[in-house]
């Protein structure tokens, strides 16, 4: 079976979650062509009933063989707890659409009350359709009866959920030789799964932290996929999230509806039910439509990574101005959201007199929304005047500026503060920093340069939140010199050199004189300065605080050299602006005064 319809935007929209919507008693699906006399003998499946602890009855399966193998079409049943037929309903040869079922106890917790038997005319085995629609819509089970060439039912195979366990297997799927086994005592069956579904709920009961699975998926392959998910990883963490379990999946192409397919999504669900999941985040970036799609086939909070990267950011903004830019961003990230469920809406309230109230509440939300969003431009605009004033008046002093930039968590907090002896936040956490800091640090023969911490950066952070941290680097664009720091410890320091001087050659500042500063050298061993060496950059340990002489010796001579100074330099004068000139070998000693750290 394929492509059954699950359930509406209608349903959900009007039916409240708790309360289960009736389901027509009457024939569903393709009936068209049906004989009045079969349809007949359809609507009559609704007098049955089977006993609790029975998968199907005999009779009942008999009843439905029969019709199929007259019809040549794929018949099922959806049985609630009871015993009762909630539905009939007609498929073709091979597959069958789900009738509209609502969300009725579609809880953490709790399976759906309903099971779905139906014919496999072949006596083909579950298809996967099948177990997706087991998972997605968390039904008791799903059953399939093979019939037979004289039209009696013959071996049923049936599959049920399972509970979290050793294997990660999501359901099990059973085999019984003929209809008269089919009381194998469901209607336990079903309350010791959801007693251990509830079990499972209490043990990982918390403080309220989300807890959440990770998704990563690529077209270009599962490597890439993974090296993704470790950064994911990383961000989730910093946003103290508790991270239960990460799925990666390469795939050929991007499911439009889905972003990785309908069938991985119930494997999903059903992982997430499993290990009480609250939410799901996406590595990628999920189109509104697709975070809307996703959302109701799952029923749980679905994040992307800009989103996440958001929370980040608003967990974190400290200055005025840094918290603005994120409820910029936020509100931007928002808006398209708001159109989307705005859309459904409108298909469904349309046309004369239909314009309910769920559709002007949200013209409402929208137009808040776009006010608050301008109001915001404008305010932070005034900001950003009045910071240009403020940066020329420090120009005025003529005192040099050195930027720190670098991948998000490479340690360009620690070094300001190994430099300066302040106490810049510093955390193992993503992005801890967020607002620019600025300090005097003061080098040797009293000169002075300010030296300013900005936020990690990040590959393909999205553009209105590179936007949003415009404050942080409109102050790049002031630096006589960019301090590189790269995480020398971290596998990936290449991409992440890349990333940065991406982000650099956007905001045109390829031209500043860079130092590449390959840190963590504790913890990389002497990989550190061999790759130092190899780049022309200085290898340091901004925790233990070596390395930083030769650090603030080459900084020295770029600053000085490139004229900066207001007294002539004792470096050689004819040396060029960017820092890779300076030999990565050079020797301590090679100037007359090394820079030491008085702040
Ligand atoms: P963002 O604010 O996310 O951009 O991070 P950041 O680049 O400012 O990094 P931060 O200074 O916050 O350091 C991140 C982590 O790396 C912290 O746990 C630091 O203690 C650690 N760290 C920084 N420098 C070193 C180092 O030289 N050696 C080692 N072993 N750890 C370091």
């Amino acid at each position: 079976m394929r492509g059954r319809t699950l359930y509406s935007a209608r349903t959900k929209l009007r039916c409240p979650p708790e309360r289960k919507p009736p389901i027509q008693r009457d024939v569903h699906g393709n009936t068209l062509g049906l004989k009045q006399s079969q349809l007949q003998k359809l609507r009559h499946t609704y007098r049955r009933r089977v006993g609790e602890g029975e998968i199907i009855s005999p009779e009942l399966a008999r009843h439905l063989t029969e019709v199929a193998a007259e019809t040549n079409r794929q018949i099922g049943v959806l049985l609630d707890r009871k015993g009762d037929v909630e539905a009939v309903i007609v498929g073709n040869a091979t597959k069958l659409e789900l009738p509209d079922i609502g969300r009725a106890r579609a809880g953490q917790v709790r399976l759906r009350g309903l099971r779905l038997v139906h014919t496999h005319l072949h006596g083909e085995p579950l298809t996967r359709d099948d177990l997706t629609d087991l998972a997605l819509l968390r039904l008791d089970l799903v059953a399939a009866i093979a019939v037979q060439p004289d039209g009696l039912p013959g071996s049923v195979e049936w599959a049920h959920l399972v509970a979290e366990n050793p294997q990660n297997e999501l359901w099990h799927v059973n085999r019984l030789r003929q209809v008269h086994d089919a009381d194998v005592g469901v209607d336990k069956l079903f309350s010791d799964l959801e007693d251990e579904f509830s079990r499972a709920a209490a043990l990982r009961k918390t403080d309220g932290t989300e807890r959440a699975i990770l998704v990563g998926m690529s077209t270009k392959g599962r490597r890439v996929a993974e090296e993704s998910m470790a950064e994911l990883k990383e961000l989730a963490r910093s946003a103290g999230v508790n991270i239960l379990d990460a799925i990666v999946q390469g795939r050929r192409d991007v499911d439009p509806k889905y972003l990785i397919g309908r069938g991985k999504l119930g494997d999903l669900v059903l992982r997430s039910m499993q290990l009480m999941a609250s939410m799901i985040i996406f590595d990628a970036d999920l189109s509104p439509s697709q975070a809307r799609h996703i959302g109701e086939e799952t029923s749980l909070k679905i994040i992307d990574r800009t989103q996440l990267i958001l929370d980040i950011f608003a967990q974190r903004a400290q200055s005025a101005d840094g918290k603005l830019q994120v409820e910029l961003a936020q509100l931007k990230y928002l808006l398209p959201r708001l159109a989307a469920r705005d859309d459904s809406l409108s298909r469904l309230t349309g046309g004369i007199g239909g314009r309910g109230p769920g559709e002007t509440k949200l013209e409402i939300d929208k137009r808040r929304v776009r006010d608050r969003i301008s109001y915001l431009e404008k305010k932070i605009e005034r900001l950003s005047s009045d910071r240009a004033v403020r940066r020329r008046s420090r120009n005025r002093n003529e005192l040099p500026i050195i930027s720190i930039v670098g991948y998000t968590n490479a340690g360009k907090s620690t070094l300001l503060n190994a430099l300066t002896k302040s106490e810049v936040l510093v955390e193992d956490k993503l992005f801890a920093t967020l607002d620019p800091t600025s300090r005097r640090l003061r080098f040797p023969r009293d000169r002075e340069v300010i030296i300013t911490d900005t936020v990690g950066f990040i590959r393909d952070l999205p553009k209105d939140l590179k936007n949003a941290f415009r404050a942080t680097l409109e102050e790049l664009s002031d630096a006589d010199l960019l301090l590189h720091v790269v995480d020398a410890a971290d596998p990936a320091w290449e991409d992440h050199i890349r990333a940065v001087e991406g982000i650099l050659g956007e905001l045109e500042l390829l031209q500043t004189p860079r130092l590449l500063v390959f840190n963590k050298a504790d913890r990389a061993g002497p990989e550190a300065q061999a790759l130092a060496a190899r780049e022309k950059g200085v290898a340091v340990s901004a925790l233990s605080k070596v390395g930083l002489d030769e650090l603030l010796r080459r900084a020295d001579r770029v600053l000085w050299a490139e004229g900066k100074a207001d007294e002539p330099a004792q470096t050689e004068p004819d040396q060029p602006g960017p820092m890779s000139e300076a030999s990565p070998g050079e020797a301590p000693g090679d100037e007359p005064n090394p820079p030491s750290l008085a702040v």
